[in-house]
C-alpha cells in the first residue's frame, strides 16, 4: 500500500480531546477540554424545542442562514463599533475552529509563512500544516505574556503572509492592551501582512482589562478576518456554530473555501441560536461577572492549596506550574494526576513551541460545585503525588 499523507505525520490527535478521554477511563474531574457542564440561556433552548417542528431541516445558505446573519451583523455591529453588512462580509462556519482553517486557507498558498505567538491554541499549528504553509513562532513571555517588538519585527521582517492572534488568549489568559495590538498593526501595514484572529473568548475578559477588536483598529479593517465563534459565549461548544467577519473581498474567497470544506453547519442549530444574538448587554455583563466568579474561586483555592498560578486577564484557563514534582513528561504528569488525583488537566507542552514541560494547564467553565470538588481533590496532591523538589 502506497503511504498515507506525509501532511498528517507532522501531528498527533488533540492531546486536549484525548485528555478528556484519559478523565472519562478514571472518573477524573475534566477540568481539561473547556467546555461548560451548565446549560445554555433558556431562550435558545426554548427556540430549539421549537424549530425541531419548522421547516429548518435541510441543507441552509452555504455561508449561512440570512436570519443569522442577519442577528450576527446586528450584534457585532455593536460591540466592535462599526456596520457589518450581513450579506457580503460575514460567513458562518462550523465553529472557529473552522473559521481558523477556512482563514488560513482562504490567505496562504502552500509555503507561505504565518506568524503564530507561542504558547497558542493548539488547533494553529495543525491549520497551519493542512494549508501546507510553515509557521514563525514569537515567545509571549510570562508572567504577562508580553512579546519582545523587536522579535516579532524579526517574525514579519521574513515576509508572514499572515499573523494568527487569539486574544484574549487561550492557554495563557492574556489579553492583548490596545498598545500592543497598535504595534502589531503598524507592523501588519509595514510589511503588508494579513492579520488573522481568534476571538472566541470576547465576552470573557476580566476587569479592569478590555477587549479591543483588531479589526477595529486604524487600517485594519482590510487586512483582518476576524474568526470567532457562538460556542463560549452562549454555552454551545456542541453546536458548532462559528464565523468570519472580513470585508467583501476576503469574503468572496472565504465562502469557496467553506463551501467545499463543510457546505455549511446545522440549519436548525442556526435557527435556534438567533434568540441569544439579540440579548441584551444585560446578558454579557452576566457572563463577565459568572466568569469572574469562577475565576476568583479558583484562584482562591489554589492560593490557599499553595499551588503556583497564572493570574488570567480572560477566557477561562489557568496556568498550574508542577516543577516541584520533578517529572520529565507533563504528559505523564496529567495522567498521573487523572488517575491518583482525580482531576484532568492538559500538559502545558501541547500549548508551547519552546521545550517547556513544568505546566499543565485547567480550565474553569464549570459548576462551582465541580469547581470546588476539584480543589477538594487536589488537597491530597501532595500526598498522591510526591513533590521531588
Ligand atoms: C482559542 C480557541 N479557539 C477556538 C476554539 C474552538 O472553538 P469552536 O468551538 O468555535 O470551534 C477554542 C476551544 O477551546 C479555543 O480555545
Amino acid at each position: 500500500m502506497k503511504k498515507l499523507s506525509a501532511r498528517t505525520e507532522g501531528f498527533t490527535d488533540s492531546v486536549i480531546r484525548r485528555m478528556t478521554r484519559v478523565c472519562n477511563q478514571y472518573g477524573a474531574v475534566n477540568l481539561s477540554q473547556g467546555f461548560p457542564d451548565f446549560e445554555p440561556p433558556a431562550a435558545i433552548l426554548d427556540r430549539l424545542q421549537q424549530v425541531a417542528h419548522e421547516d429548518y431541516h435541510q441543507y441552509a445558505v452555504t455561508w449561512g442562514s440570512q436570519r443569522l446573519r442577519d442577528a450576527l451583523a446586528r450584534k457585532q455591529s455593536r460591540f466592535m463599533g462599526c456596520p457589518i453588512d450581513p450579506n457580503s462580509e460575514i460567513v458562518v462556519t462550523c465553529g472557529s475552529t473552522e473559521a481558523m482553517m477556512a482563514a488560513v486557507m482562504t490567505v496562504t498558498d502552500p509555503g507561505d509563512k504565518l506568524i503564530v505567538f507561542s504558547p497558542f491554541y493548539e488547533n494553529y499549528g495543525a491549520d497551519v500544516i493542512l494549508a501546507g504553509a510553515e509557521p514563525i513562532y514569537v515567545p509571549l513571555y510570562p508572567p504577562e505574556f508580553n512579546f519582545k517588538p523587536e522579535e516579532l519585527e524579526a517574525a514579519f521582517r521574513q515576509n508572514p503572509k499572515a499573523l494568527i492572534l487569539c486574544n484574549p488568549s487561550n492557554p495563557s489568559g492574556k489579553v492583548f492592551t490596545r498598545e500592543e495590538l497598535l504595534l502589531i498593526a503598524d507592523l501588519a501595514e509595514k510589511y503588508d501582512t494579513y492579520v488573522i484572529t481568534d476571538e472566541v473568548y470576547e465576552h470573557i475578559v476580566y476587569a479592569p482589562h478590555e477587549h479591543v477588536y483588531f479589526a477595529t483598529l486604524p487600517g485594519m479593517w482590510e487586512r483582518t478576518l476576524s474568526c470567532s465563534s457562538l460556542s463560549k459565549t452562549y454555552s454551545i461548544t456542541g453546536w458548532r456554530i462559528g464565523y468570519i467577519i472580513a470585508p467583501p473581498a476576503i469574503i468572496d474567497v472565504a465562502k469557496k473555501v467553506h463551501d467545499f470544506l463543510t457546505v455549511g453547519t446545522a440549519a436548525p442549530l442556526q435557527e435556534a441560536v438567533v434568540p441569544g444574538l439579540l440579548f441584551e448587554q444585560s446578558y454579557y455583563d452576566w457572563l463577565r461577572e459568572l466568569y469572574t466568579g469562577k475565576r476568583d474561586l479558583m484562584l482562591k483555592g489554589l492560593d490557599d492549596l499553595g499551588i503556583a498560578h497564572t493570574v488570567p486577564q480572560g477566557a477561562y484557563y489557568l496556568l498550574l506550574d508542577i516543577s516541584r514534582y520533578g517529572f520529565a513528561s507533563d504528559l505523564e504528569f496529567c495522567e498521573v494526576l487523572a488517575r491518583d488525583v482525580g482531576v484532568g488537566a492538559v500538559p502545558g507542552s501541547s500549548f508551547f513551541r519552546e521545550p517547556v514541560n513544568h505546566l499543565i494547564r485547567l480550565h474553569f467553565a464549570k459548576k462551582d460545585e465541580t469547581l470546588l470538588e476539584a480543589l477538594n481533590r487536589l488537597e491530597s496532591l501532595d500526598k498522591k503525588i510526591k513533590p521531588r523538589r
